[in-house]
């Protein structure tokens, strides 16, 4: 499939990135302009946020994989409602084919656009914490907050890390529903 229609059609892309080492994939919202220049995801501010609070539960970057809900940077200054949700739709199927291919156990999304793309489940602060099986991709998914929300609210970053914290937890069962 190519990206016609879609709004950013011809814009730069970012590759997800897939980890042999586990289980897990990690879906963020899309790349920011560190990103594009690296062409890898997460490694911005955002990334070293996630990064640290990963290590921090005793995972590494390295040990999960990570994608993004879109491929290319979404100027939300510039773009509707309407034409986000358009970049959202045709992005999906990069992302469905990705998790597909790699078959996670664990999909662990990060802010409310990753959790609607993934699940169609609507409100980060309602879902964060708690599991929900997602049979279309033969995985359970774990919401939490975005790195980039927690830059701004440091308040909840404890939350942030409970969340992640629970990823291990799962990871060191088996994935086996607690
Ligand atoms: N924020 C995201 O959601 N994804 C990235 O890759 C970087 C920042």
């Amino acid at each position: 499939m190519s990206c016609e229609g879609c709004p950013l059609a011809g814009e730069t892309q970012v590759s997800y990135i897939h980890s042999t080492a586990s289980n897990v994939l990690i879906v963020g919202e899309s790349p920011g302009r560190e990103e594009l220049l690296a062409g890898k995801p997460f490694v911005g501010r955002s990334g070293q946020l996630l990064e640290k609070n990963l290590l921090q539960v005793g995972l590494s970057r390295e040990s999960v994989s990570i994608g993004n809900a879109a491929k290319c940077l979404i100027p939300k200054d510039k773009l509707t409602l309407k034409e986000i949700r358009q970049v959202l739709s045709c992005c999906r199927h990069y992302l469905e084919e990705f998790i597909h291919s790699i078959s996670p156990q664990m999909i662990v999304c990060l802010g409310d656009i990753s959790l609607r793309q993934v699940t169609k489940l609507k409100g980060i602060s309602k879902h964060r914490g708690s599991v929900y099986p997602t049979p279309e991709f033969n995985a359970i998914t774990l919401p939490t907050f975005h790195p980039a929300f927690i830059l701004r609210n440091n308040t909840m970053e404890s939350l942030f890390r409970q969340d992640l914290m629970a990823i291990k937890t799962y990871v060191d069962n088996g994935f086996e529903l607690l």
